[in-house]
């Protein structure tokens, strides 16, 4: 072979390799306390890959805790299909929240709920009937006592004017005692257009009513004025010394003349009775 064919050597200086990084060397253990590491398994528990006995485990129908927002869980207000437990967490809170409750009346007022609301109960029962039966024990009696205007006001037979005379007023029963050519009668002493008490006029020998100029007459009748009617009367009797009644007035308001032995004069002042119209 000759020198031409020989392999040139390489001019470039070989280059020494990198020297490789020395592997970490492995941390030193640390030692460990007497007593320190795994805790001994409790006699009894379950062993990872032991066999579970048939009939372990939840119960089929058993409620389910189930943690709201955990996968998985029904949302708030989702329909809850038939046959599929509730979460044990969604009443319980109101159940607890009642009890709470009861407990705290209970502690406060020494009664339960429900005593208290039977003795509320009671209570409402009890002043109705007591508001009831009050009520019809005062309507029980006369609305108005003997002598009190609206009831039975007695008057002396000497109070009847003479025949034509002016009449004779009684301010307790509000009410004119007169004498006419009719007979006697009591009038009301209440104008009856707007309802002023009118005078008796000796110079004019008529009623005639200061407020709107109304007249009447003495037995009671109509004259001139706005007012529509002529004077109410009341209702009475006439009795004798003994209170027996001798004779009644008209429920018209017609006069009658006093029998004999009259002695009271016993105005209903309960019963008026309305003056005859003029229209
Ligand atoms: Fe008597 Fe009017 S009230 S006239």
């Amino acid at each position: 072979m000759s020198d031409e064919n020989k392999p040139q050597e390489s001019e470039t200086p070989e280059v020494p390799a990198a020297p490789k990084p020395a592997a970490p060397k492995p941390a030193a253990p640390k030692p460990v306390a007497p007593g320190a590491g795994l805790k001994p398994v409790a006699p009894g528990a379950m062993k990872p890959g032991a066999p579970v006995a048939p009939g372990a485990g939840l119960k089929p129908g058993a409620p389910v805790a189930v943690k709201p927002g955990a996968p998985g869980a029904p949302r708030p207000g989702a329909p809850v299909a038939p046959g599929v437990a509730k979460p044990a967490g969604a009443a319980a809170p109101a159940a607890a929240a009642k009890k709470e409750e009861e407990a705290a009346v209970a502690a406060n007022s020494g009664v339960s709920r429900r005593e208290f609301l039977n003795y509320v109960w009671g209570a409402s029962i009890a002043l109705f009937l007591a508001q009831f039966g009050g009520l019809t024990f005062f309507f029980a009696f006369p609305r108005f006592r003997p002598g009190q205007f609206g009831g039975k006001i007695p008057a002396s037979v000497a109070d009847i004017p003479e025949l034509n005379k002016p009449p004779h007023a009684n301010d307790v029963g509000k009410f004119w005692l007169v004498n006419t050519d009719q007979g006697v009668n009591v009038l009301y002493k209440i104008c009856t257009h707007l309802g002023c008490i009118y005078p008796w006029s000796d110079a004019a020998g008529i009623f005639a009513c200061p407020c709107h100029g109304s007249q009447f007459q003495l037995n009671g009748d109509y004259v001139a004025g706005p007012a529509p009617r002529a004077l109410d009367k009341f209702k009475f009797e006439v009795l004798d010394a003994d209170g027996n009644v001798l004779a009644t007035s008209p429920d018209d308001g017609t006069a009658i003349s006093l029998p004999s032995g009259a002695q009271t004069i016993l105005v209903n002042t309960g019963l008026k009775i309305t003056g005859k119209s003029h229209f």
